[in-house]
Formats: C-alpha cells, structure tokens, sequence
C-alpha cells in the first residue's frame, strides 16, 4: 500500500519547512561567527541518530562556516513507539570526543517531547567541557516537559500530536516523507 494512503493531514509542508530552515541558519550561522572570529574554538555539530538526520542534511548546506560532526544515538525506554520513558546512549554509533575543550557544540535533534533525550545528550556533552553547547530542534510540542528544556533554536512549535516525516518515524518507517504529517488511526491499530 501507498505511504500516501497512510497520511491523515499535513500538518507543516516542505515549502514552510525549507524558508523556516533558511531563517533558523541565518541566525545559528550568525551566533556561531561571533562566537569563533572573538576567540578561540571550532564548532562541532552533534546531531542525534537517527530523527534528526533530514533535518541536519538541510541544515548544514545552509552554514557556510567550518564544522565536524560527530553523531550520538540515543535508545528511548521503555515506552512503546509513540511515548518516551527514558533514554540512554548507544555506545557502538556514537562518536562524542571525550575532549570537548576547544569546541562550541550544538547538538541537532528532531523534536523535544518529553526532554528525557535532550536533557540526558546535553549532560554528557557538558561533561567533556566544551567552550559552548547549544541546541538546535526541527520541532518542539506545546507540552511542559518540552518547553522547560532550554533550546536555542527551535524551527517550530507544534500541538502534542505524533507526526512522522521529514525524519521522523513511527516504528522506524514513514521518515523519507517530504512533508511533516499526521497518520490515521488505523496506522497505530495495525502496529
Ligand atoms: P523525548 O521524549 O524528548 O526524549 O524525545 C525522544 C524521541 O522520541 C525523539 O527524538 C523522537 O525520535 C521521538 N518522538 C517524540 N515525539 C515524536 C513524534 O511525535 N513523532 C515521532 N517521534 C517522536
Ligand atoms: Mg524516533
């Protein structure tokens, strides 16, 4: 069956994405050039396995500034595919310098629902003693748990509904949709 078929709406298409991407990296572009012309440091992007990469592949062609960038994968637990319980580290793809002293680092992911993945990404980076650490999100959703968690950049804020697409998934499909969308129901009945 089509992937289309299993489409309820689109909630943000790939136009609003692609012109609201131009505005988040015009002002990430423009914080991390002051950053480094003052004083010393390189900029490593930390980008999440494995949501946030359309979002990252997006957003990188559009800082035309020196980077590396070194992936981290983060396991949620024990919750099923639509809610997060916890979250912990896979050690066998991550990729993290256990020095970060010379590094402004801004950690990419693809929303913040419960903060339990920021939060946990965030303290272990803090750990290697980076110059800087920011945060940068496609989508945040209108919850406490994501509002609380300071994020630099956020591209937009969304209702507390599941999307998928754009990178996104539910039980690891629908990611390679263009467009951010909700699923009908009977997508969840059947899983
Ligand atoms: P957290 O709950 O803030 O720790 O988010 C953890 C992860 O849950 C995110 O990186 C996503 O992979 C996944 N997630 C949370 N909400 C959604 C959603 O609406 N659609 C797809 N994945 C989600
Ligand atoms: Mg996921």
């Amino acid at each position: 069956m089509p992937m289309q078929d299993d489409i309820d709406h689109i909630l943000i298409n790939r136009d609003a994405i692609s012109q609201r991407l131009d505005e988040l990296a015009q002002s990430l572009a423009a914080d991390l050039l002051a950053e480094t012309q003052d004083g010393p440091g390189e900029v490593t992007l930390v980008p999440i396995l494995t949501g946030s990469i359309i979002f990252l592949a997006d957003l990188i062609r559009r800082l035309p500034i020196p980077m590396q960038i070194r992936v981290m994968s983060v396991t949620s637990y024990p919750g099923t595919a639509m809610s997060s319980k916890g979250a912990s580290i896979e050690a066998a793809l991550t990729k993290l310098p256990e020095d970060l002293s010379n590094n402004h680092v801004v950690i990419i992911d693809d929303i913040l629902d419960s903060g339990n993945t920021l939060k946990l990404v965030k303290a272990t980076i803090e750990q290697r003693n980076p110059i800087s650490v920011r945060t940068a999100v496609l989508l945040r959703k209108k919850i406490p748990s994501a509002m609380s968690f300071q994020a630099e950049y956020v591209a937009f804020d969304i209702p507390d509904e599941f999307v998928v697409g754009y990178g996104l998934d539910f039980n690891d499909y629908y990611r390679n949709l263009p467009d951010i969308v909700t699923l009908k129901k009977h997508v969840y009945a059947q899983a």
